[in-house]
């Protein structure tokens, strides 16, 4: 779930070969249930034509500062007036140096000129123009202005050239979106999320682990900056992205997670551990290969330390948020670790259904507070759900005094 949906969006093309990624952006963007009204420059529709990007966002394109027929239905000023958010994607060198100067000499340029909605450029140019301190000047007078950026990647240029200059990927810049379109309620706020498994090491080539994916973690961690947290994320091993703006320490086993976690959790407000730590690690983790001999064999095991608990026996402990994986008797079982481990608040899972829980894209809680107050959340995506216990989090730091 992202708060994309019902927006109206503009989305401003400019000129460069980069255009064609601008169709990817739009159908993220209406995928997600956006309103998107499209601007291209002249420019622009030398790369895409308008029809692709009119089907696309099923509203007319506009191009013309001075289409009598649109300006009759929507003129530049209202499309500005009724933008939750602006993107210029791709933005070349000329049209960023435009807006900075405060040239408004087309379509494009004119709205965000009259607009008061959020502005994002993803810019897009040659290596050599980018590092231009011209161009540098314009893109910090933007940044002083609260315009907001996504920075090009390095690669190889349309142009011939190594460097930075390309696009971002759309899914960078759609995630820069949903930020912009975010209330900051978190912004004042680090927040630590441990996510996915742990691995205790047999030998050099074995391991105990379980089938957590990391992914409720991973959308806790994106959904915070979102919010404007700054989140640190100590994850165990996970085939996932880490989201744009989040510090990942990566561990492998629950002690190493510990370590992590025991030297951060000064700097954090919040600490939510969604990490599925492996409760026993081999006594002895051999050298070398274990050799297949007899028909049995056992390995013996040692408990890991809770460090969720040990959290939570803190004298000055931070917002504590713990996760119950249960296959039975929910509600009992995660009550008990809310106590047990003096949490605030406490996301109860049942593991053993198909569409909730580990390794799947969506689950279903049960919401438990230290006050007594319990919510249910049904079946929702992980991104969905993380929405709903940040909300939770925020609401309760909300209603903390200092002295709390
Ligand atoms: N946890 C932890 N350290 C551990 C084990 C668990 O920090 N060694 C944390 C988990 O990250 C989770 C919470 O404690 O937030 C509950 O984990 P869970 O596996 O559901 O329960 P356990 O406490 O391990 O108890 P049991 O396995 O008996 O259900």
């Amino acid at each position: 779930m992202d708060n994309i949906s019902g927006k109206r969006i503009i989305l401003g093309v400019s000129g460069g070969i980069a255009v064609y990624k601008a169709v990817e952006l739009l159908r993220l963007l209406t995928k997600s249930g956006a309103d998107v009204h499209v601007v291209m420059t002249g420019a622009a529709q030398e790369f895409v034509t308008p029809l692709t990007f009119q089907t696309l966002s099923s509203n007319p394109v506009h191009l013309d500062l001075f289409n009598l027929i649109a300006e009759r239905e929507i003129s530049h000023i209202s499309l500005a007036d009724r933008a939750d958010l602006f993107i210029v994607a791709p933005a070349t060198a000329n049209v960023i140096g435009k807006i900075a100067c405060g040239i408004a000499d087309d379509m494009l340029t004119t709205t965000i000129m009259a607009t008061k909605a959020p502005v994002l450029i993803a810019p897009a140019m040659n290596v050599n123009m980018y590092t231009n301190p011209i161009y540098r000047e314009n893109e910090q007078k933007l940044i002083r202005n609260g315009y907001l950026f996504v920075d090009p990647v390095s690669g190889s240029l349309a142009c011939g050239w190594e460097g930075q200059g390309k696009l971002a990927a759309p899914e960078a810049i759609f995630e820069a979106a949903v930020a912009a379109l975010s209330i900051k309620d978190l912004a004042d706020h680090t927040i630590m999320v441990t996510a996915g498994p742990t691995r205790e090491e047999i030998d050099p080539v074995r391991y105990i682990s379980n089938h957590s994916s990391g992914k409720m973690g991973y959308a806790l961690a994106r959904a915070a900056v979102r919010r404007g947290a700054r989140v640190i994320l100590v994850s165990g091993p996970t085939c996932l992205t880490v989201p744009d703006g989040v510090e990942l320490v990566a561990v492998e086993s629950a002690c190493e997670m510990r370590a992590a976690v025991m030297s951060r959790v000064g700097l954090c407000d919040v600490v939510i551990k969604a990490a599925a730590v492996a409760d026993y690690r081999p006594l002895e983790r051999k050298t070398a290969k274990i050799k297949k001999k007899s028909e049995h064999m056992s390995i013996e095991l040692q408990k890991n330390p809770d460090i969720l608990a040990e959290l939570g026996a803190m004298q000055k402990r931070p917002f504590l948020v713990g996760f119950a994986a249960e296959t039975c008797d929910l509600s009992e079982y995660a009550l008990k670790k809310l106590k047990a481990k003096n949490l605030d608040m406490i996301v109860a899972n049942d593991v053993s259904q198909v569409d909730a829980g580990f390794n799947v894209e969506t689950n279903r809680a049960l919401l438990l507070f230290r006050n007594g107050r319990s919510e249910e959340c049904s079946l929702m995506t992980k991104d969905g759900l993380a929405v709903i216990i940040l909300d939770s989090i925020a609401a309760e730091l909300a209603c903390r005094t200092p002295a709390d």
